[in-house]
């Protein structure tokens, strides 16, 4: 596997790989969610590159961008054991090489939901992943399901530019009781991680009560509340059922045609947690 560590280290390693090259772009502090990205991308013909850069644009003053794990050598060794191809893993100065006075927003999208409690996130991400797209130029972007809204965000974002690039969303990798895989799981204390698992309980219940015929999404979201209570989970950023492929509210606050989604973001102790689930039947 290739590592590159600057802009021209990458654009050296660019010119030499023709069509086909997949994408995954992370933070690093890489687990069997990020690995899946890059099963998913080796899945078709051609290159797959995966980056690492803990984005500083995207945190807020308050969130966790000092303490967010920096595990390189372990991820390094994790994605050649993948057999990715290829590792840019850009500085600060790589990324935000220009003047700074440009940033991509998606908006109302990017203020909706986790925009409501972390204002700068999605333009930070938007800007972020605009810069590696242009220093990449892959043919497919891999991104985790997980972030669900991230993921809506760049999809508008792609379509919207008319960047060059198909956007592909891999399904969320789970723990045996249900966690989701987040690199800010390791934050959890023992009985933190105890409590942690009511949100992927709290969607099923959802999921479930929604397969018994259940249209309303003030009884669903109450459905799922019940069970983060359950659990002693009381910081609720917020329960939403929205509109799986626009993110928007159902109309009357009833599902109808739409495949639905149920959004989630709590904090256990210090630390924000987010999950989702489709309510298909
Ligand atoms: O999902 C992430 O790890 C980040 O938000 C991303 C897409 C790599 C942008 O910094």
């Amino acid at each position: 596997m290739e590592l590159l560590t600057s802009r021209q280290a990458l654009q050296e390693w660019r010119r030499g790989v023709g069509e086909d090259l997949a994408f995954v772009p992370t933070m690093g502090a890489l687990h069997a969610g990020h690995l899946s990205l890059v099963e998913a991308a080796q899945q078709l013909p051609g290159r797959t590159i995966a980056s690492i850069f803990v984005n500083p644009t995207q945190f807020g003053p308050q969130e966790d961008f000092a303490r967010y794990p920096r595990t390189l050598e372990q991820d390094r060794e994790l994605l050649q054991d993948a057999g990715c191809d290829a590792l840019f893993v850009p500085s600060v100065a790589d990324i935000y090489a220009g003047s700074g006075q440009t940033r991509v927003q998606v908006e109302p999208l990017g203020s909706d939901l986790c925009g409501q409690f972390r204002p700068t996130h999605f333009q930070g991400v938007a800007t972020v992943v605009t810069v590696l797209l242009n220093l990449v130029r892959p043919d497919r972007l891999y991104l985790g399901q997980k972030d669900y809204q991230q993921l809506v965000v760049l999809r508008r974002l792609v379509e919207d530019l008319a960047l060059p690039v198909q956007v592909i969303g891999v399904p969320t990798v789970r723990e045996s009781d249900g966690l989701a895989l987040s690199s800010r799981n390791r934050y959890l204390s023992e009985a933190e991680r105890l409590q942690a698992c009511a949100v992927s309980q709290a969607l099923l219940a959802a999921q479930q009560a929604r397969r018994s015929g259940e249209r309303q999404v003030a009884a669903l979201q109450a459905v799922a509340h019940a069970v983060l209570q359950r659990y002693g989970v009381e910081k609720i950023d917020y329960i939403a059922v929205r509109d799986a492929e626009t993110l928007l509210e159902l109309p009357e606050g009833v599902v109808g045609a739409e495949d639905p989604v149920m959004l989630l973001a709590v904090r256990v102790g210090v630390t924000r947690l987010i999950d989702n689930l489709l309510l298909a039947l």
